[in-house]
């Protein structure tokens, strides 16, 4: 079965439940064993045991929050250097924009290099129950593609 590895970050709780819905929509599928990881829990050796990488962070300051970059700078030359590869998904949580959000965190993933496999997801505002569907519908069809393999 495909791991998919869901990583966020939260300050007030928005990304977290958005990565949630996501893990329930992933699981839904049935056909991706899915870990849920904070930021400051999850490494490199997390990102490498994983199948696809789904980032779920907010907007902060018009560009990807602290706590993700962190994460991706820290991971960055560990995955490197183990040549992994990985589909990648991104969603993100921001008052009025995320757009800075989403091009930061493309070109980061450029770098690594990571491949992004479906279009980046923007959820505005506090999140409401058809944000967090979207959310679930996200990591519905990131899983669904994984279990597939067409990424
Ligand atoms: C320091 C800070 C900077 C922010 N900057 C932006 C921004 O540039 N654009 C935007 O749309 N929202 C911005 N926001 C709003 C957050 O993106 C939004 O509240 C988000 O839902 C927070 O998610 P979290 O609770 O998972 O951290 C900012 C919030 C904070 C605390």
């Amino acid at each position: 079965m495909p791991r998919m590895l869901i990583v966020y970050h939260s300050q007030s709780g928005a990304s977290a439940l958005l990565a949630a819905a996501a893990r329930e929509g992933a699981e839904a599928t049935g056909g991706v064993k899915v870990t849920l990881r904070r930021v400051w829990d999850a490494g490199a050796q997390d990102i490498v045991a994983a199948d696809g990488l789904l980032l779920v962070a907010a907007e902060n300051s018009g560009g990807l929050s602290g706590g993700m970059k962190d994460f991706l700078d820290r991971t960055f030359y560990p995955v490197g250097e183990r040549g992994c590869v990985l589909p990648c998904a991104l969603l993100v949580s921001a008052g009025n924009d995320g757009r800075g959000a989403v091009r930061q965190a493309q070109r980061i993933l450029s770098g690594f290099p990571m491949r992004e496999a479906v279009e980046p997801v923007i959820c505005r505002g506090p999140v409401t129950p058809d944000l967090e569907a979207r959310a679930s519908e996200l990591g519905a069809g990131f899983a669904a593609g994984l279990e597939m393999g067409i990424f």
